[in-house]
């Protein structure tokens, strides 16, 4: 790959990384992808106020890199595809990294590629300095998005894959009526199926399920959150 196609690459991958930190209301995911911005600024503001060395597994895109700003001191991506911003081509669940290495291990979107996600948790785990954080985010009510997905997460199932974490904070990102509606516009936007049409679903009946959404969440009518599509994830070593 030359210098130019290194560049488009890399500028490729963090449009794409932005648009999933600050999702547009042509986005279907838009509804959980705006939560988990929220919930990970709230958690990471309340990390230790130092320079950190961060992990990044399945760190393809890295879309809550910037949410550290000026704290980081080393970022290391982790994943089996190699792209311009991944540092070590490898599987979570086969660390190449000293016990204690790292201050925060990012996980987002990942746990469920894992053939057993609890091996990843427990590599994780090692990797992570005494005290150290793991932030992440997996799917729960969701579409299989791409067939190498081996999982969908209940909060039990997070529990017992984190099981080695001595505290495991959980949080829907979205509750069951909103989880409805990003399914219902998830499902028409799959069912679009043609550019066009996908492109006239995203800008009509897409930002309207979207404001739907969040009007339903904001009138918290249920705490139920059996269909919630995607939880949150603050554990801690
Ligand atoms: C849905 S993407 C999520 C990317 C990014 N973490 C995010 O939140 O946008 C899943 C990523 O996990 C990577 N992945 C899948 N299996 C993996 C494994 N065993 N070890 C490390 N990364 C893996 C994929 O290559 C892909 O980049």
């Amino acid at each position: 790959m030359n210098q130019h196609e290194e560049s488009t690459e890399r500028e490729e991958l963090l449009k794409i990384a932005s648009a999933r930190l600050n999702p547009a209301w042509t986005n279907p995911n838009f509804l959980v992808l705006r939560a988990r911005k929220i919930i990970f600024e709230k958690w990471i503001h309340e990390f230790p106020q130092k320079k950190l060395q961060i992990l990044d597994v399945g760190g393809r895109y890295q879309p809550y890199r910037p949410l550290f700003e000026e704290r980081i001191s080393q970022y290391i991506a982790v994943d089996i595809l190699q792209t311009e911003l991944v540092d070590v081509v490898g599987s979570g669940d086969a660390l190449p990294f000293a016990a204690n290495t790292f201050d925060v291990a990012i996980v987002t979107q990942v746990l469920e590629y894992f053939a057993n996600p609890g091996d990843a948790g427990a590599h994780i785990y090692s990797a992570l300095k005494p005290g150290g954080k793991l932030l992440a985010s997996v799917a729960s009510f969701a579409p299989r998005f791409v067939d190498e997905e081996c999982w969908r997460f209940t909060p039990r199932g997070i529990r017992e894959s984190l099981s080695l974490f001595k505290k495991v904070e959980i949080v829907p990102e979205t509750l069951s009526l909103g989880g409805l509606v990003r399914t219902l516009n998830l499902a028409m936007h799959t069912y679009a199926h043609f550019q066009a049409v996908r492109k006239i679903h995203e800008w009509t009946f897409c930002p309207l399920l979207n404001g739907l959404g969040l009007w339903l969440e904001r009138l918290k009518l249920t705490n139920n959150d059996q269909f919630t599509p995607n939880y949150s994830v603050l554990a801690e070593k």
